[in-house]
């Protein structure tokens, strides 16, 4: 019994290996899952077998009080930084003037926390946190359900290591989706949420949480005989720690920064975040020349990415008013330019985002493009504070139409519930008219807002009774028969859109583009998706409880009903006309990623085509990509699935194998 419980103890950690820290699955999910039941039903049979380093350890499982301190035998030094070419060249100049004549390594920068591993006879024994550099916490629990981070090794030798441990982009976007659906707050970078994971009591909360690591350093080199950091990352890597492969010995400072130059283009490709480059002198007996600083190593630095936050003035917090009644605080700033925009407004989203920012009007706060689009307040410089700064206050009336303030149950946002407030109408129909609901050209939010005000519209059923006005709309300012008659023209047409704009057109709260996509294919007329009941809705994949309650409470409304019916007498189409769902067997339930320039479709085009066929599209390529679909100029997508060995499709055959089914 003994030996099959070693024996698949081997097998586990080598396929682990092979899937998480060398890309390169050697078997199935469906074997991998076999043996390690296997495993654990061994362990509760045979308690007495169980191993320490067991890769049952990873599912998590044990509660702690508290973290235990641990002090680091070998301080854990964080890096200088320098931010820009003349700042790199002058730490090369003083590292030359201590005779060196250097070659460095450079590595990623990995936007993570770093983290100490201890090894005795190749088991991991322990793992802390830096702490205050002298003195971190015990996260041993925490980082055994880490796959990339081995619990035993290839020689059963003692050894300390250092590394970063961080979550992937789709991890954490995958987390937040969650959260949204689950109306819960979003965690604001990967960095924050992989320090949170790491921190969670409960070890089964962190192997949820799908945590990683690279290993970048070896505290105690000369005890393996190793005169290189080239060479540490060489043995660190055969000894079966995952190594970033983005490094390079760079033998001047050309193509030191070549190397930042290309890592810096290269940035949003990778999986990961990472927030700059870091440059490490080679030769080890060099680095002991030139020794420490109180907190730094002399013989290495951080490159650090220009600033993506940038600081201004928060002058004032208005509030906003949306379709569905929600109540917005919003950020107005002194003007600054982020990564090349102006940006002069930003959402604060609701009245627990400010408070738990401590944000206060007058405050000096940093300002960053989230996603790199939308602007962000990320925090209040506190140390910048006069005393003059005013507190923020929640409104408690709606600013249009004064009637009081309301949350829903267990939410955050406050609404204003009055059906008749004339900005709910106003945004309702700018949405309704808009590109990606009904499309209406020609009916711009200042158009809608104009019309709304003169009485000629009330609600969106009203667009279609418009041309009853047509002799007074006119005469108004700024219109002619011309564009009156194009707009006439273009409300006439909106009628014939297919279903799943009028349905993303409604404003169910909840229900975006995508999702009245897949209700618009599912029920074909507006009549069947009225009728779902709520567990008929859940059953529909992509669609949770808190999709379909609200579907089920907007149509509940006796005002939303009436509309619905107002447009039916007026003709508009509530029938599904766009292409119907093919099984195809080469597409049904697998999933695509699309990398390049592609000739034929757009992107849009393309993953709609893709789930008509009854497949699934993802931005990232793993393990479970079924193919890659490339155009042309792919980016590092398609060395990914090469070495995943993941199919490779061009277009021609992607288009081949449609027509294949
Ligand atoms: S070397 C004594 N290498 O950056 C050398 N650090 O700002 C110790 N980091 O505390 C660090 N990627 O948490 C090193 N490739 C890398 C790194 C890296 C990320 C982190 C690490 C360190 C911080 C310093």
């Amino acid at each position: 019994m003994k030996e099959r419980y070693e024996e698949l103890i081997k097998i586990i950690n080598e396929a682990d290996y092979n899937y998480h820290t060398l890309d390169k699955p050697t078997i199935s999910d469906q074997e991998y899952d076999k043996y390690l039941r296997e495993l654990f039903d061994l362990e509760y049979q045979y308690p007495e077998l169980k191993r320490e380093d067991s890769p049952t350890q990873r599912a998590g499982g044990k509660v702690l009080e508290g973290f235990e301190k641990v002090t680091h035998k070998i301080p854990m030094l964080s890096l200088s930084n320098v931010f820009n070419e003349s700042e790199i060249i002058n730490f090369d100049e003083r590292i030359k003037k201590e005779g060196i004549n250097p070659k460095y390594v450079c590595e990623l920068k990995i936007d993570g926390l770093s983290v100490s591993l201890q090894y005795e006879k190749g088991k991991l024994i322990k793992a802390a946190t830096r702490g205050d550099g002298t003195i971190g916490e015990d996260i041993t629990n925490n980082v055994k359900t880490i796959k990339t981070v081995p619990l035993t090794l290839n020689k059963e030798i003692d050894i300390e290591v250092r590394g970063e441990i961080y979550m992937s982009k789709e991890v954490f976007n995958k987390i937040n989706e969650n959260r949204k659906q689950e109306g819960k707050e979003l965690l604001q970078n990967p960095r924050n949420a992989a320090a949170g994971s790491i921190r969670q009591l409960d070890s089964k909360v962190a192997a949820s949480r799908k945590l990683e690591c690279w290993i970048y350093h070896l505290p105690n080199p000369e005890d393996y005989g190793i005169s290189t950091h080239k060479e540490a990352l060489q043995f660190m890597s055969e000894l079966g720690f995952r190594v970033n492969p983005n490094n390079k010995l760079v033998n001047n400072i050309k193509e030191l920064l070549e190397f930042i130059e290309f890592q810096t283009e290269n940035r949003d490709n990778l999986p990961y975040e990472i927030d700059g480059i870091v440059i490490k002198l080679n030769n080890l007996s060099e680095q002991k020349k030139l020794g420490y600083t109180a907190k730094y190593p002399k013989w290495a630095t951080a490159y650090k990415f220009p600033a993506k936050e940038v600081l201004t003035k928060l002058i004032d917090i208005i509030f906003t008013v949306g379709r569905t009644g929600q109540i917005t605080p919003n950020a107005v700033l002194e003007p600054v330019i982020v990564q090349g925009s102006t940006i002069r407004r930003a959402t604060l989203h609701n009245e627990d985002y400010v408070t738990k920012k401590d944000l206060k009007i007058g405050d000096i706060v940093s300002i960053r493009k989230a996603a790199d689009v939308i602007p962000e307040v990320v925090e209040a410089i506190k140390e910048r504070r006069t005393g003059k700064e005013k507190e923020f206050e929640m409104i408690k009336f709606c600013p249009i139409c004064n009637s009081p303030l309301m949350k829903k149950d267990g939410q955050v946002d406050y609404y204003c519930f009055n059906q008749n407030c004339d900005r709910k109408h106003i945004e309702a129909i700018i949405h309704f008219a808009s590109r990606k609901a009904m499309n209406i050209d020609g009916l711009g939010d200042r158009i809608v807002e104009d019309f709304y005000n003169l009485g000629f519209i009330h609600k969106y059923s009203d667009l279609y009774k418009l041309h009853e006005y047509k002799k007074d709309l006119v005469e108004l300012e700024g219109f002619g028969d011309k564009s009156i008659d194009n707009l006439m023209e273009a409300i006439e047409k909106s009628k014939e859109q297919s279903l799943e704009k009028l349905i993303f057109g409604l404003g169910i709260p909840n229900v975006g583009e995508k999702t009245a996509k897949v209700l618009a294919i599912h029920y074909e007329t507006l009549d069947n998706l009225i009728e779902a009941t709520e567990e008929e809705l859940t059953n529909i994949s992509d669609i949770g409880n808190i999709i379909a309650k609200s579907i089920k409470e907007y149509f509940a409304l006796s005002f939303n009903k009436e509309e619905v019916e107002k447009l039916k007498e007026q003709g508009i189409n509530m029938i599904y006309t766009g292409e119907k769902i093919q099984i195809n067997e080469n597409f049904y339930n697998k999933t695509f990623v699309i990398t390049g320039t592609l000739e034929k479709y757009t992107r849009d085009e393309i993953e709609s085509k893709i789930e008509l066929l009854g497949g699934k599209t993802s931005s990232s390529v793993s393990k479970k990509t079924s193919a890659l679909i490339v155009g042309s100029n792919p980016g590092s997508k398609y060395e990914k699935a090469q070495k995943l060995e993941i199919p490779i499709w061009s277009e021609e055959d992607f288009d081949n194998l449609i027509k294949e089914d």
